[in-house]
């Protein structure tokens, strides 16, 4: 095992689900309140003890990477006006220890292809592999939570480690699916899987526990990624070398104790900006009280 400093983010994607707001803004762009979606995935992956953000991104997207750069000219402006809560929300917005580097992925070959973009700099590393679309939302305010706990488990129990919530039947076709045997789950805990399966039909499928795009990975898994056939919908599946994994060490999945947002949909993301406008400390109160006075 090696230092755990380093999370693959793959923000590559065309974002089909959310158009036409993603025909120029990238979907990682749009705001939840008052942040991008993106800012709140890399802050969790800081605040899990994360150093090394690696987006996987495209030409397009560069607006990601200059979200999180310094921009000299907003920030003397709101230093002359004394605006200091503004200036402190768009300065340092990262810790110094923290760099951001990217990887290209110029063609859609799906997610594995993505992870495997960023090989040269994950190098023989252990590494996390976070999916932007999904927000992990935890009622006390710590939403790394969940992610703290599988890179705790990872250094533990010397596993993989797979985040996984269940999902209604309907769903089960829309996600990775892993079989951990029967296995009864429970919040927090970790067990063996035995094999994962992209996007199974709901007759096939092992189990209803779904993979949730929060992931730490061995070094190996990249040669792995590199001898993975395409599978399901024609892609290169991260799933399907995570499932050869398993015949060379334990992976587990890690029930999450959080709330998930899927602010890759249309419904996802405005539930999202609901919940975390309930909790946001300058507008919580007043979005509450007129969600009360409605008549929806
Ligand atoms: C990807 C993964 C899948 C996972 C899902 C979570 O699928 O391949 O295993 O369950 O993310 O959102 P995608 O949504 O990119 O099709």
């Amino acid at each position: 095992m090696t230092d755990l400093r380093k999370i693959v983010i793959p923000v590559a994607g065309l974002g089909t689900r959310v158009l036409p707001a993603s025909k120029v803004i990238p979907k990682e762009m749009l705001t939840v309140v008052d942040k991008p979606v993106i800012q709140y995935v890399i802050e969790e992956a800081v605040d899990a003890g994360f150093t090394e953000i690696i987006l996987v991104t495209r030409a397009s997207k560069k607006s990601i990477e200059d979200h999180f750069a310094p921009h000299p000219e907003l920030e003397s402006a709101l230093e002359a006006k004394g605006k200091t809560a503004l200036l402190d929300s768009v300065r340092d917005i990262l810790p110094a220890n923290v760099a951001i580097s990217t990887a290209f992925q110029n063609q859609p070959l799906g997610l594995g292809h993505a992870v495997l973009c960023a090989a040269d700099l994950i190098g023989d590393d252990d590494f996390a592999v976070s999916l932007p679309d999904v927000l992990i939302f935890h009622a006390d305010g710590d939403h790394a939570h969940d992610l703290k706990a599988i890179v705790a488990a990872f250094k533990q129990n010397h596993a993989a480690q797979i985040m996984v919530e269940a999902v209604p039947d309907d769903q089960v076709s829309s996600y990775g699916i892993v079989d951990c045997g029967g296995a009864e789950f429970h919040p927090g805990e970790s067990h063996n899987v035995i094999a994962m399966v992209e996007k199974p039909s709901l007759e096939s499928a092992p189990s209803n526990q779904s993979i949730i795009g929060r992931y730490i990975l061995p070094a190996r898994t990249m040669a792995l990624l590199k001898q993975t056939s395409p599978g399901a919908g024609g892609e290169i599946q991260l799933t399907d070398a995570i499932d050869a994994l398993i015949a060379e060490m334990p992976v587990q999945a890690n029930s999450m104790q959080g709330r998930t947002y899927d602010c890759g949909n249309k419904l996802g993301y405005l539930v999202a900006n609901i919940q975390y406008g309930l909790n946001h400390p300058e507008i919580g109160a007043e979005l509450a009280a007129w969600l009360k006075k409605q008549d929806l």
